[in-house]
């Protein structure tokens, strides 16, 4: 059975991960771990793009050898940051490895041997920003210097021979392709865009750079090294065996995850995904990734957070103060996906405190002091309130459907609104009242094993998201014991009212959103 297979893309390691980067690896890790929880099967590869002039410069300034560079901000800081973020990916690529360096080699000479790949001379724009050759339009004119729109910097002219590949030939099969699949590109805005830039007329593009040698050597011209896009797209074929013999152990994975399910992109890189990236891939005969989807950005003053602009916000200046599961909520809670957004402190504070502390994990402390207090520690005999269970299975449909449609907010909103509901239906039974006559104790015991029911699906249903402080939340229901682990609870079972079983041990939860500290 095929895997259902997600990217994310392969960041350049100039610098530290900051958190427009760990917006998009989050979203991808709440995606394939909900997809696991669908009882799929899941292949989910993030990595580092570590040839080309950026990074190449960024080392030159601190006199270490590119290797040693990418070397050491991969060790110490993107993968101990994505270990941090509690991100579950299960390969990492990094294109200096000689497993992506080969297949490579091999796949654009594969392109050269059929004719695709041509000899020529690029003279135009290029920012090393964006490792990009750029088109005149593309440019801002500031009193007379023209400078890259995404990272207000002077361009270079490039002046070179170069090997071009025949990107020109793909224009009209890829409007075809996303004509005809609109699901290919999302949000539609993002599609449009692709639509109407491929149907300007698309040029050759040159996939070599012969004035450094910080890159992939092109195997007919060793003078030369692969355009770093070139290399860089290849990543999510090579890391699953692209050019592996079909019985090889490459070969066999390469059956179980191609194509691509979703390329997770932020908009700024769509046109390499939704562009460059098919035609590659239809100039070899290969299957194209069933969708590119382009998330908005994170916005410091209006404009889109980077690190060359010095906006940068690193994870941990968040997650310090917030937590790491409350920022792996915020984002995705707050900002439609496909939208941009601005961070702000004073926001995430805000739904912290009512949706996080108050609303969630508030309702567990509860639940869980009244049926020590009340029931002796126990789950009480199961009862079904049928208000509570028939909105439980409306909305795991409706989150479940958001969330498959990587609308992430609409997913959210989907439980937090359960969670609500929940609050609502403690409120209004008011135990602690019932607790006051042991007339009412039957009662008393209905009311709290509803919520605590409510719970345990509220637990599974926020693990993708949450999943520590949702775990946390799963043993205190003695749910652990009971159903096994919650990574292993099947999203298609949640709304099954009734699943804890009576008699199991519910032990007070640590506060599972403390209070914030007030920051100086
Ligand atoms: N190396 C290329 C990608 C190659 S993929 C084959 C690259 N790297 S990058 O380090 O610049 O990171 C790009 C990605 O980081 C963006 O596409 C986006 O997913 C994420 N983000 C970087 N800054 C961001 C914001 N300010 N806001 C949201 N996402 C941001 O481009």
């Amino acid at each position: 059975m095929k895997s259902f297979y997600l990217t994310t893309p392969i960041y350049y390691v100039n610098d530290a991960p900051h958190i427009g980067h760990a917006y998009t690896t989050v979203a991808g890790d709440v995606l394939t771990r909900w997809h696991r929880q669908r009882g799929e099967s899941v292949w989910f590869l993030t990595g580092t793009d570590e040839h080309g002039q950026k990074v190449m410069r960024t080392a030159e300034q601190n006199s270490v050898a590119p290797q040693a560079w990418v070397d050491k901000l991969v060790a110490d800081a993107w993968k101990p940051n994505w270990e941090a973020l509690n991100i579950a990916n299960d390969d990492f690529i990094r294109t200096t490895e000689p497993r992506h360096t080969e297949r490579v080699q091999k796949f654009l000479q594969s392109l050269k041997d059929s004719g695709h790949i041509y000899a020529g001379k690029y003279e135009g724009p290029y920012c090393v920003g964006c490792e990009e050759f750029k088109l005149p339009g593309d440019l801002i004119d500031a009193d007379g210097e023209k400078l890259c729109p995404i990272h207000s910097k002077p361009i270079e002219l490039v002046n070179e021979n170069n090997w071009f590949f025949k990107l020109s030939e793909f224009a009209q099969p890829l409007i075809d392709h996303y004509k005809n699949n609109p699901e290919a590109c999302q949000p539609e805005s993002a599609r449009n865009e692709v639509v109407s830039f491929l149907e300007g007329g698309v040029s050759d593009l040159s996939i070599s750079r012969s004035t450094f040698d910080w890159g992939i050597p092109v195997p007919w011209d060793t003078d030369q090294v692969v355009y770093v896009w070139f290399d860089a797209l290849l990543n999510y074929a090579t890391a699953v065996g692209l050019t592996d013999a079909p019985d090889s152990e490459g070969g066999k994975k390469f059956a179980a995850t191609w194509p691509a399910d979703v390329h997770l992109v932020g908009k700024d890189i769509l046109r390499f995904h939704a562009v460059i990236w098919p035609a590659m891939l239809m100039a070899a005969g290969i299957e194209i990734p069933k969708k590119v989807f382009a998330h908005g950005w994170l916005l410091v003053g209006g404009e889109k957070m980077s690190k060359s602009k010095l906006t940068g916000i690193a994870p941990s200046d968040i997650t310090d103060h917030f937590g790491v599961d409350a920022f792996r909520y915020y984002f995705l809670r707050a900002i439609p996906f496909g939208s941009d957004g601005s961070f702000s402190w004073e926001d995430m504070s805000a739904r912290y405190t009512s949706e996080l502390a108050n609303d969630f994990g508030n309702l567990a402390s509860r639940l869980a002091a009244m049926i020590e207090k009340y029931c002796g520690g126990k789950v009480p005999a199961v009862a079904k309130d049928a208000a509570l269970a028939e909105s439980l299975q409306i909305t795991v449909d409706k989150a479940d459907a958001a969330m498959v449609a990587l609308d992430f907010q609409g997913g959210i909103n989907a439980v937090m609104d359960y969670c609500k509901q929940v609050n609502g239906f403690v409120t209004i039974k008011e135990p602690w009242i019932l607790a006051k006559d042991p007339a009412n104790q039957a009662v008393l015991e209905e009311v709290l094993y509803n919520t605590a029911e409510a719970l345990r699906a509220l637990a599974v249903l926020l693990h993708p998201v949450m999943p520590a402080t949702t775990e946390i939340l799963w043993e205190s229901l003695g749910a652990k014991e009971a159903l096994g682990e919650i990574g292993k609870q099947e999203i298609s079972n949640v709304a099954t009212w009734g699943q804890l079983p009576q008699g199991a041990t519910v032990t007070k939860t640590p506060v599972l959103f403390p209070r914030l500290e007030v920051k100086e």
